[in-house]
């Protein structure tokens, strides 16, 4: 179970993190319905972490996806994970391990930044290592949908605030969403102030609640 000394949380939902991406940031992003009108598909995330998140994403995307539709995911991550960690924290998933592979196999570029590489033919990855304000700032978007995954919002404040949150929705399509496993307060009234429309929902797992937003027409 990979936990980050550093900001001293798990990087996903200890009871099954691949059953929390699917629930809260496709779920709640309603992903599968939206990629089944066949367009091309921008998905940003905030923590690229070992990859879960993104790897659940492109096999759920590949048994849905129509054909010639393109999936952009982008991913913002200050301390990329070495590819040994990535791949044992996706070994406990042996469906995603072909996947993992194909990743990984790329991954060494890393160095060069951003990365970016299409890892089949309707599907491009792209890290952009640093900062997340930083990043996201430089970056053009838009988003058609936000996977917000810091690591708790107590201890990684930065990943949360008032500035990142309005970059966020600045670089949303009008009617694009956000994701998130987190309703803390503080968390909930920067993203209404950058201008979402937030909805509350019962969390996954041990959480009370989470959030989902949308950015209005
Ligand atoms: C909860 S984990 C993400 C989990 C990930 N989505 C997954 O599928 O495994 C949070 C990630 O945010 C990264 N992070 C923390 N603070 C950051 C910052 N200010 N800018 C960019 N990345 C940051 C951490 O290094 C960590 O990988």
């Amino acid at each position: 179970m990979p936990f980050s000394t550093r900001f001293g949380d798990h990087f996903y939902a200890r009871e099954d993190g691949r059953a929390e991406t699917a629930h809260v940031f496709i779920g709640q992003n309603r992903l599968v319905e939206r990629w089944g009108d066949g367009a091309d598909v921008t998905i940003a995330e905030l923590g690229f972490g070992t990859g879960l998140n993104f790897l659940e994403t492109w096999r759920q995307w590949q048994r849905h996806r129509l054909p010639g539709a393109r999936l952009d995911f982008v991913s913002f991550e200050a301390l990329p994970m070495t590819a040994d960690a990535i791949t044992t924290a996706i070994g406990r998933w042996p469906d995603l391990e072909p996947l993992c592979a194909r990743l990984i196999d790329r991954w060494p570029e890393l160095s060069v930044m951003p990365a970016s590489w299409m890892l089949d033919h309707q599907t491009r990855l792209t890290v952009v290592v640093g900062d997340a304000l930083d990043g996201v700032t430089r970056w053009a978007g838009p988003a058609d949908a936000w996977y917000l995954d810091g690591f708790a919002p107590a201890k990684n404040p930065d990943m949360w605030s008032e500035p990142l949150m309005q970059a966020v929705f600045d670089r949303t399509q009008p009617g694009g969403t956000f994701a998130t496993y987190t309703a803390a307060g503080w968390v909930r009234r920067n993203l209404q102030s950058a201008g979402f429309d937030v909805e509350k929902l019962p969390g996954f797992g041990g959480k009370r609640e989470m959030m989902r937003g949308r950015r209005p027409d």
